[in-house]
């Protein structure tokens, strides 16, 4: 594969050729950020066109818009794409400024070092005068002062002497433009303030957005040098109304080299007051030094990031993909980050999809935050605490008590899922009913028990973890049903992660009735609700109970409903994603794949006035997922609470059964599968790993151009501690059990457990890592095999 150079160290992802097609894709895959800034990989010449969409996303900046689909008016809240830093470019003898797509390129080299943090680009070229240049790109955003973009050009005159014009600047005619399926969305989300330069040469924007009102100051100096010497002088500056550039001449000589440096600052009144981001901006750009003495800063804190989470192993290729996905959740959840408000987007501050909005994506990337970056880890529970009044409103306004915390959310923890999606196949807006995925809070309980767990933070579960975990139990007890007929408690009107059911033919109202996932999550949320308070001291509990009012009878109750809850099963025996959905019509997937290829099943249904709702179709990983969050006897343990004997031959077999059912068109539903089958059947669960590794290196991957999958990217970190490195916590203890696939090798990584650094290594005890498996990799990793740690 071209994109991944394991003989460098396992560090460096690499496109050998230009190809305008996968433009987009490679800008998503090797954008580069900080945690507060995250900057595409695009080329600084160009603008947003068909090939290239430059991007530039402050984390936790959005903005809400109005728009009018379907005769409704629709409220939306989007991340925002903010002015463009970028532009740099050249042109000699007032011939085109340059661009990939009007030159011969000779040759071309794209790099991201994951290790630094440093994109860099290589370009030969030759243009229709026969002139021919070498151009170096370098860029980063740093990691060591959190408000600086870097971006340095070397440009040499190969065969040609000429004048050479350079052009800078700053351009804040941008609107979220990147999913073309938003077209009929609002888009606007800037207004331009002011234009202008200080100092001379140092360019300057001022915008803010237009609801949430949050100013922005960007300011950049460009500073040139011909053969080490610095260009001094004036440049040209052509302030417009919504953007500014600069430009600049210099003549050369055959062989002379230019460098260009560009150093950006950005502050927002996200975190300071509007009226001193323009002056911190300038203070910034004035106090930074230049590229190099930037770059090295950098270098050294991205090492300390890489020495909180040491993963190497003996499998160079799969190293390397791990390091990827650890280095995509560092740009997005660095330190900084955490000490923000902000959520975990699924497509990272990266690209424009699902409008960067949060849904339960933070579940998949949890695991390897708890364990390297608990602060990290915590602060995403602060971002679901600060929202922890809007979850009461919302869970009230529907008439239920606690907190109940929408499906989708952005600033301020309101629900944002559209009620209408275009299907682009057919051209219609389809009703979304999946805002009734009120699984969403159960994740946040989850992650509130195992921080807690791993970390004994138990300030945090007194400042706050226990309230929002209660609140959250609270919920579910309100919205369990009993049932007198069974002695059961149901619950209806639901959706679970599989999307594509979101409602019963016929019906009057739209959701499902007694989802296993969502059933079972409620049982685990309001069992462990007791044993969590236990945790704090005595007098800590009485103030929580008062506070929240809750009384012994509240508790015992929800001890009752996490004892009597009603599972639905299939008649082979197996657990039932919901109740009804055996009846549901038979479907051929293979078919419908040989005449529509992978397009989304719901799309190809209603645009043949169809639906996927009427079919025993998955969009993903549905029951599946409780195989991924617990050990098989954990969950045995779960129902036989409930009163149900599903040991764990059940449980293979009802994963079987689901697998056949599931279309995996979300990036999820195979990382779930790899989690959920390494119990029962490695070889499974390794063939679901090494394809969803795939997601995003992978050219096939045209989603990518959106932004890339953060939680497909921290499910294989999660698998890879949980399911094969085996690390499982109970009662505050950590335990080992790892059981690793052949072909990874001997296996050392990192992790921190109650503040103590720890390092795991393991390997499979046989040796086998050190001859080449006989067996292909999904059989060999069958074998019976034991480990060390
Ligand atoms: C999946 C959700 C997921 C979302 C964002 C959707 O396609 O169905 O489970 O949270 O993407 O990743």
């Amino acid at each position: 594969m071209e994109t991944a150079r394991a003989e460098d160290g396992a560090w460096v992802i690499q496109f050998d050729h230009y190809d305008p097609e996968d433009e987009g894709r490679r800008e998503s895959l090797l954008a580069i950020g900080n945690g507060c800034i995250v900057s595409r990989a695009a080329a600084p010449e160009s603008g947003d066109d068909k090939i290239h969409y430059p991007g530039t996303y402050r984390v936790g900046c959005y903005n809400e818009l109005t728009s009018h689909i379907q005769g409704q008016e629709v409220k939306n809240e989007s991340m925002v794409n903010l002015p463009n830093w970028l532009p740099l470019s050249f042109r000699v003898e007032q011939g085109p400024w340059f661009s990939l797509e009007d030159v011969t390129i000779l040759s071309y080299r794209q790099t991201l070092h994951l290790q630094k943090s440093l994109l860099s680009r290589t370009v030969y070229f030759s243009d229709q005068q026969g002139r021919r240049t070498l151009l170096r790109e370098r860029r980063f955003i740093s990691m060591a002062q959190p408000h600086l973009m870097c971006l340095s050009l070397e440009i040499t005159a190969e065969n040609w002497s000429g004048n050479l014009e350079i052009r800078t600047g700053l351009d804040g005619h941008i609107t979220n433009n990147k999913v073309p399926r938003y077209a009929p969305y609002n888009r606007h989300h800037l207004e331009i303030q002011q234009t202008g330069s200080w100092a001379d040469n140092n360019l300057e924007l001022i915008a803010r957005t237009v609801q949430s009102d949050f100013t922005m100051a960007f300011t950049a100096r460009t500073q040139v040098k011909v053969n080490g010497a610095a260009l001094t002088g004036i440049a040209s500056v052509k302030p417009e109304k919504e953007k500014i550039f600069s430009t600049m001449q210099v003549f050369l000589q055959k062989g002379d080299k230019v460098n260009i440096e560009k150093i950006a600052a950005l502050y927002t009144s996200i975190n300071m007051p509007a009226g001193e981001c323009r002056q911190a901006a300038r203070e910034a750009l004035l106090a930074a030094p230049d590229f190099n003495t930037l770059l090295t800063a950098h270098e050294a804190a991205w090492q300390q990031l890489w020495h909180r989470c040491q993963l190497t192993m003996d499998n160079q290729e799969q190293l390397l993909l791990f390091r990827l996905h650890i280095f995509h959740i560092l740009q997005n959840l660095s330190p900084y980050t955490a000490e923000m408000d902000a959520g975990v987007p699924p497509s990272g501050w990266q690209g424009e999809e699902y409008h960067g909005q949060v849904f339960w994506d933070e579940v998949f990337i949890f695991p390897f935050l708890i364990f390297h970056f608990p602060e990290s880890a915590r602060s995403l529970l602060h971002y679901r605490y600060r929202r922890l009044h809007a979850a009461r409103q919302l869970a009230a306004q529907h008439g239920f008590a606690g907190a109940m915390y929408p499906w989708r959310s952005a600033s301020d923890g309101e629900e944002e899922t559209p009620p209408f999606q275009l299907n682009p196949l057919s051209g219609r807006w389809m009703h979304d009913y999946t805002f009734l995925q009120r699984h969403v809070g159960a994740i946040i309980a989850y992650n509130i028990w195992y921080y807690v767990q791993i970390t004994n933070d138990l300030a945090f579960l007194a400042d706050c973890g226990a309230e929002l975990f209660l609140e959250i139990a609270r919920f579910w007890a309100s919205i369990a049903t009993y049932n007198k007929h069974l002695d059961r408690y149901e619950i209806h009107g639901v959706v679970g992660p599989d999307e594509y059911h979101t409602a019963y033919q016929h019906a009057d109202k739209p959701g499902i009735s007694n989802n296993s996932y969502t059933n079972l999550m409620a049982v685990w949320t309001l069992s462990h609700a007791g044993a969590l308070l236990q945790l704090l001291p005595e007098q800590a509990q009485q103030e929580l109970l008062e506070k929240l009012k809750l009384t012994p009878d509240e508790l015992e109750q929800w001890d009752t409903i996490s004892r009597k809850m009603r599972f639905v099963f299939n008649s082979d025996g197996t657990l039932s994603q919901f109740e009804g959905f055996e009846e549901l019509q038979k479907f051929d997937l293979y078919t419908l794949r040989q005449k529509h290829g992978t397009e989304r099943l719901d799309w190809v249904l209603e645009s043949t006035h169809d639906s996927v709702q009427h079919y025993q179709i998955s969009k993903q990983a549905d029951t599946p997922v409780l195989l991924y969050l617990f050990r098989p006897e954990e969950l045995t343990a779960l129902f036989r609470r409930n009163g149900y004997e599903v040991k764990e031959d059940l449980l293979h077999r009802t994963l079987e059964h689901h697998l056949a059912h599931t279309a995996h068109e979300s990036t999820l539903s195979k990382v779930v599968f790899a989690g959920a089958f390494a119990a029962f059947d490695p070889a499974v669960s390794w063939t679901f790993f090494k394809e969803t590794q795939q997601v995003d290196i992978s050219s096939e991957d045209k989603g990518t151009a959106e932004g890339i999958h953060m939680a497909a990217m921290g499910g294989t970190l999660a698998v890879l501690q949980h399911h094969y490195l085996g690390w499982q916590v109970q009662d505050g203890k950590l335990e080992m059990h790892p059981d690793l696939p052949q072909a990874l090798g001997r296996v050392y990584f990192s992790l921190q457990f109650r503040n103590k650094e720890l390092l795991c290594q393991a390997e499979r005890a046989s040796g086998a890592w050190e001859k080449p498996p006989v067996l292909p990799e999904e059989v060999a990793s069958k074998e019976s095999s034991e480990s060390s740690i």
